[in-house]
């Protein structure tokens, strides 16, 4: 999930180039929610080789996946890549970014919380993109939100560079609803054709 994460980091398309340390996508924006309560995930995987070549997941209840984040998942990585004194870390300007973003994350903004406790992030390989897979993850997700979970509505964030996904988004009813920050879409559920 790491991997994919980076390979598609960078606004969808690969951010390999653009780092030292690989894993700090991954460690930012997928693998948290694998080690931290409070979220929610599907891994999509060829039939024959068993490879992972997507994946969706996110928090069930943003605030708590946050607060569990700054007590345990922020700290351990900002320890590891720090920003400052001796042993900073040096690598390329996105590997700082990203060590900035461990160091100070922010909060998800309160409009986005009103809309949906719930928020997302999908990623799949290019080779498997543009043929239904992401379609089909999004209701695979609405499935367990909705049914399982009992919400009627979740919201994401998207690099506004990301073109490709907001026309994506949009072709699936996710909307910027009154006063959602500029970068956020969401979707709710009654809105869904599969
Ligand atoms: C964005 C992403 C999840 C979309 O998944 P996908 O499998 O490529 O999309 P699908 O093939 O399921 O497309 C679903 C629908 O959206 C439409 N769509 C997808 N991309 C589109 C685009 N760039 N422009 C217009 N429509 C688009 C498809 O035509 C399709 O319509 P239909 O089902 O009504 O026929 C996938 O391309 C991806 O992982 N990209 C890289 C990572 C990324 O950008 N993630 C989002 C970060 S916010």
């Amino acid at each position: 999930m790491s991997k994919i994460c980076l390979l598609t980091c960078d606004a969808g398309k690969s951010g390999e180039t653009l780092h030292d340390y690989p894993e700090l996508p991954g460690l930012v924006y997928a693998v948290p929610y694998v080690k931290l309560p409070h979220t929610w995930g599907f891994v999509m995987e060829r039939d024959d080789t068993k490879e992972v070549i997507g994946y969706i997941l996110g928090a069930t209840d943003t605030r708590a996946f946050e607060k569990a984040a700054s007590e345990t998942w922020w700290p351990l990585l900002a320890l590891k890549y720090p920003v400052e004194g001796e042993n900073k870390i040096v690598g390329k300007p996105a590997d700082g970014r990203y060590a900035k973003l461990i160091s100070n994350m922010n909060a998800i903004e309160q409009e986005c919380i009103d809309f949906s406790p719930a928020h997302l992030h999908i990623n799949i390989l290019e080779g498997y993109q543009g043929k239904g897979w992401g379609r089909r993850l999004i209701g695979r997700a609405i499935e367990y939100l909705r049914d399982e979970v009992g919400l009627d509505g979740v919201f994401l964030g998207v690099d506004m560079r990301n073109t490709d996904a907001m026309m994506f988004y949009e072709r699936l009813e996710f909307r910027r609803w009154s006063g959602a920050p500029e970068h956020s879409f969401g979707l709710k559920f009654s809105d869904w054709r599969s």
